[in-house]
């Protein structure tokens, strides 16, 4: 929404595309657009009518239809507009046109909405419009949101209510998750948004300097009879932004930094069941009711994140030029945490609750995709370093369980964006089950990050590509430092903590030696590219490297690939094994090589070839392999780091050669932000 900031209706088309452009690891089966409709210099009768523009595919698509609009001028120059756009992952209905969001209320656009998340309420709520006359153009649950609004305006008590308090009555009808964003022809340049479960921020672009940094919460109730008061005060100077006269402001409403902050870095993270209002250029939050530990302000940070970190640069993907950050963003990990001259480690954000968790019963680590894997992969080492049971967790599997949690448990949230669903209800049902929980995220202000009572960031950057990559290495850097951080004190874990220690300090420059195998790993791709299925097997601290690698090559190649563990491979895997089927083993130097040993033979007597990452230094293996990967030797809890860098340039470029888009795997997303 720019208010007193001229732009044409080029410029403006251009920064919502952008900025769907930039949210399009979310999601990219269909987007569409809402702007003011009209076409003359008087923005009150521009924003009078509503132009939807919706196409199915990416958001190029949605660009190239946009030019091709007869009725809108693009060089009409508008001193306040407000524009909606959305980039969609299909929940309720196909990726087309009228499905795609914004949806609406009515013919006329009167309300338009987008919608993130799911909403568990709609046939009901669909009905009951329905039975009110409505007639419904899509599948999408989406809809019933843009109908509800118009029947809560169509019927108001008061002909003064504001849109804040419409979209206030309306998300009191609503079950699931959404974040939301409104636009109405009643309510010319005014935005609101709110948020129950999914992520939304708004960026605030002035270039004044702001004259707070706190927005106050203002509540609409206090706990008093709420029919006496159906409508919020239309605007409050105790919640404005800036003075009246400071009008020259842009606000950005958006899932997340990434599509705001090539205009600002400064930003507001929305709580749960806030609504947040623009109108007459001022924003306002406002909540039903005060309740225990609501924080009565939001704050106005300032974002690290650089726009470079989330441009391709070279490379010919984001997750090409995520791979090959990794010496980089391990070390960003590891910044001002791990001290290598007197082996310790500092973990600001479990300072604090150390003591808790050093006396707990047990550890759980709980998340999903890759982040469960980076659990899966440091699972022995923590096991180890604490002397504690230690757990690992799918957070969908562990909430149908209902699995037992008790107060003296410590529940880990590992997740790259700390967004995921399953792993935020996961959360909350340890919090309540009174255990203490610990993020381990890559986002800042996400919502993983602020429920749990402390945490870690991992500080990898911003990660674009759908398959994770870099997030995968560093929060496997992170629970390696907390292990090591709960046992600094134990005299005889000091060897090996030393030992740990110095492998991180090494391990960079040994990512670097592995990724310089990329041409070799291309080459290898160019002989596998036609298969339909790669197995992939190893035990011990790379049983998760087989899972991780295998997922990568499913997301991105769409080939059957599965991680097997070596020890069960005569229970079942053994029986696929033939001179034709792809195999790649992974032995390393560590206390189950002799082991691995084992299954390769059992794998070669079977006519299988299978290709071999190992220790560069290990003759024995190269000697008995007929293909091989060589890297080079780290501690055995770290060698994990090295093992699946292969495995992931390997998906690479088998996506490439298989013509596929790499960054955005079909039926995928990476922020899967519904159950
Ligand atoms: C999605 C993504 C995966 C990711 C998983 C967990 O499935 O496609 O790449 O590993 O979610 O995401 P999180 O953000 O919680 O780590």
């Amino acid at each position: 929404l720019n208010y007193h900031v001229p732009r044409s209706r080029r410029e403006i088309l251009e920064i919502l595309l952008k900025g769907l452009q930039r949210l399009e690891y979310r999601g990219y089966d269909s987007a569409g657009v809402g702007i003011d409709g009209g076409n003359n210099k008087d923005w009150e009768s521009n924003a009078k009518s509503i132009h939807l523009i919706k196409q199915r595919g990416k958001v190029k698509v949605l660009d190239e239809e946009i030019n091709k609009q007869q009725d809108i001028d693009l060089d009409v120059e508008f001193d306040v507009h407000l524009g909606i756009a959305h980039t969609r992952w299909a929940t309720h209905g196909v990726p087309s046109p009228v499905n795609s969001h914004p949806q609406r209320s009515d013919k006329h656009n009167e309300f338009i909405v987008i919608h993130n998340g799911i909403i568990t309420n709609y046939k009901d709520l669909r009905k009951f419009l329905e039975s009110k006359g409505y007639e419904f153009e899509s599948e999408t649950d989406t809809e019933t949101i843009a109908k509800l609004v118009k029947y809560m305006y169509d019927n108001r008590e008061n002909n003064d209510i504001s849109f804040a308090t419409l979209v206030e009555q309306v998300t009191q009808q609503l079950e699931g998750a959404f974040a939301l964003v409104f636009k109405s022809i009643h309510f010319p340049g005014e935005a609101v948004g709110t948020r129950r479960g999914s992520p939304m921020l708004i960026g605030v672009k002035s270039d004044h300097k702001l004259s707070t940094d706190h927005i106050p919460v203002l509540y609409r109730s206090s706990g008093k009879d709420k029919k006496s008061c159906t409508t919020l005060p239309r605007m409050d100077q105790d919640t404005c932004l800036f003075p009246v006269d400071e009008k020259a402001v842009e606000y950005y409403f958006a899932s997340d930094a990434s599509a705001v902050i090539e205009h600002t870095n400064r930003v507001i993270f929305l709580e749960d069941d806030d609504i947040a209002a623009v109108t007459e250029g001022r924003l306002s939050i406002h909540r039903i009711k005060r309740t225990a530990g609501d924080h009565p302000a939001r704050a106005i940070q300032t974002l690290q994140m650089e726009l470079q970190q989330i441009m391709k640069g070279n490379f010919s993907s984001f997750m090409q030029k995520e791979i090959f950050e990794q010496p980089e963003s391990v070390v960003n990990t590891m910044r001002g945490r791990v001290n290598f001259d007197d082996n310790t480690v500092t973990l600001g954000g479990l300072k604090d609750h150390i003591k808790e968790i050093q006396r707990c019963r047990r550890l759980i680590l709980i998340a999903c995709g890759t982040s469960y894997h980076a659990g899966v992969a440091t699972r022995q080492v923590l096991e180890e370093l604490t002397e504690l049971p230690v757990m690992v967790e799918l957070a969908s599997d562990f909430l149908d369980r209902n699995t037992p949690v008790f107060r003296d448990d410590v529940c880990f949230f590992i997740s790259q964006s700390g967004e995921t669903a399953d792993s935020l209800l996961a959360l909350r049902y340890c919090k309540e089950q009174g255990a203490l929980t610990v993020g381990i995220t890559n986002t800042v202000g996400s919502s993983i990050s602020r429920e749990t009572d402390c945490g870690v960031h991992i500080n990898a950057g911003p990660e674009i590509g759908v398959a994770s990559t870099k997030a995968y290495s560093s929060q496997f850097v992170a629970l390696i430092m907390f292990a090591l951080l709960m046992c600094d004190d134990r005299i005889s874990m000091q060897p090996r903590r030393r030992e740990i220690i110095q492998g991180l300090r090494v391990l960079p420059d040994l990512i670097k030696e592995v990724l310089s195998l990329d041409e070799e790993i291309q080459k290898l791709a160019a002989e596998l590219y036609q298969q339909k299925s790669v197995l992939i097997m190893g035990r011990g601290y790379h049983y998760a490297t087989c899972l991780e690698g295998a997922l990568k090559i499913k997301e991105i190649t769409y080939m059957h690939s599965e991680g097997i563990l070596a020890g069960e491979l005569k229970h079942g895997p053994l029986a696929l094994i033939d001179k034709l089927m792809p195999v790649i083993m992974i032995i390393m130097r560590d206390h189950t090589y002799i082991k691995c040993q084992n299954a390769l033979q059992q794998v070669v007597a079977r006519q299988g070839r299978p290709i071999v990452i190992c220790d560069k230094d290990d003759y024995e293996t190269i000697k008995n392999s007929s293909r091989t990967i060589k890297v080079p030797h780290c501690v055995d809890c770290l060698q994990g780091i090295l093992s699946v860098i292969p495995l992931q340039l390997l998906s690479f470029h088998l996506a490439v050669l298989r013509g596929y888009d790499v960054d955005c795997p079909r039926n995928l997303a990476k922020s899967v932000t519904v159950e």
